[in-house]
């Protein structure tokens, strides 16, 4: 170990070791340090990605750039080694024609899948760097999500009825969020207005008159957002004739439309005393209205 280290330090003018076991005092200066601003690259399936990184070293000799990603719980998988950006040996089937390495070390991934999202690494390293530098970048995958919908029990509910629900569905697009506008707000779980835990299910445990309002649900990804077309929920008041209605009133109404025919029954059929006067000769026959309505009444009763 000891003759490595001497070794490798005394291929570099300005290297000596301060002890056997690998500091080098000056050793920051020999390592590649391997800088990115990004930590983070959404993609999009059929699009590419770039996954961009640049690095520094006081060696002007071609880098080795070695790509990993890991995926979740499985064992890092190297995606492609390089000397520059010249690839060394073979791509793997998955990545053939699809890759490109930079000459400052940046990967370029062509014709995305969602099986690409992982956490990538690249190491770079000169030859006779000392230290190797390294560098995380998280990629994501998705299909942007399309437009949401609404679905709801009637458009229009009465007061107090229990267990309203409006459902969002969307086609397409991976890992969707949901969330749900009312009046342009976005609404929260509250004890009354019940989200379902995938946030898909607004339901109203029980209806009151503030809940008559504008509804929208939005579904996003980490490439997209879209919002449905809004829909309005129309809450009626239990009037008092309602309450009528509901409570033996019905018998009542029954009653009085009975009546209401047979007045008009009665009218109809008795002639008008005028003409009934002049076919018969004997007006004591004729029934006046009174009597007539009376008597239907009481029959019909
Ligand atoms: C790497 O570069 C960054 C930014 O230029 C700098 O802040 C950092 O000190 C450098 N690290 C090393 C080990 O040289
Ligand atoms: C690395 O090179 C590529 C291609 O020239 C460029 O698009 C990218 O921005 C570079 N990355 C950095 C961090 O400089
Ligand atoms: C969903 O994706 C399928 C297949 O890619 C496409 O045919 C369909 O039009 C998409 N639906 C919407 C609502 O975008
Ligand atoms: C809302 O609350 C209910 C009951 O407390 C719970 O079952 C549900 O998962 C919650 N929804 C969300 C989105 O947290």
């Amino acid at each position: 170990l000891f003759s490595r280290e001497e070794t490798r330090c005394n291929n570099r003018a300005l290297c000596f070791c301060a002890s056997p076991l690998s500091f080098c005092l000056t050793g920051e200066a020999f390592g590649v340090n391997v800088t990115s601003q990004t930590q983070v690259v959404r993609g999009t399936v059929g699009r590419e990605a770039l996954l961009s990184v640049s690095y520094s070293s006081s060696s002007s000799d071609k880098p080795v750039i070695k790509w990993q990603v890991k995926k979740d719980k499985v064992k890092p998988v190297t995606v492609v080694q390089s000397i520059g950006t010249e690839i060394i040996g073979n791509l793997r089937p998955e990545y053939r024609s699809r890759i490109m390495v930079f000459e400052n070390g940046s990967l370029l991934l062509h014709k995305l899948q969602l099986s690409d999202e992982g956490t990538y690494e690249v190491e770079i390293s000169i030859t006779d760097d000392t230290f190797t530098g390294e560098h995380y970048i998280k990629l994501t995958v998705d299909v942007p999500v399309s437009k949401p919908y609404i679905q709801m029990m009637a458009s229009s509910v009465l007061e107090y009825s229990e267990h309203f629900h409006l459902h969002c569905s969307h086609d397409n697009g991976t890992k969707p969020i949901y969330s749900w506008l009312k009046g342009g707000k976005v609404l929260t779980n509250d004890s009354r207005l019940l989200l379902s835990h995938d946030q898909k299910v607004l339901s109203i445990s029980r209806v009151l008159m503030s809940d008559d309002d504008i509804y929208a649900c939005t579904v996003e990804n980490p490439i997209s957002s879209m919002k449905s077309i809004p829909v309005r929920l129309t809450v009626y008041r239990r009037s008092s004739l309602y309450i009528i209605l509901s409570t033996g009133g019905i018998f009542l109404l029954i009653t009085l439309v009975t009546v209401c025919a047979c007045l008009s029954f009665a009218v109809d059929v008795v002639p008008k005393p005028t003409t009934l006067g002049r076919r018969s000769p004997m007006p004591l026959y004729v029934l006046n209205e009174d009597v007539s309505l009376s008597f239907i009444y009481k029959t019909s009763i």
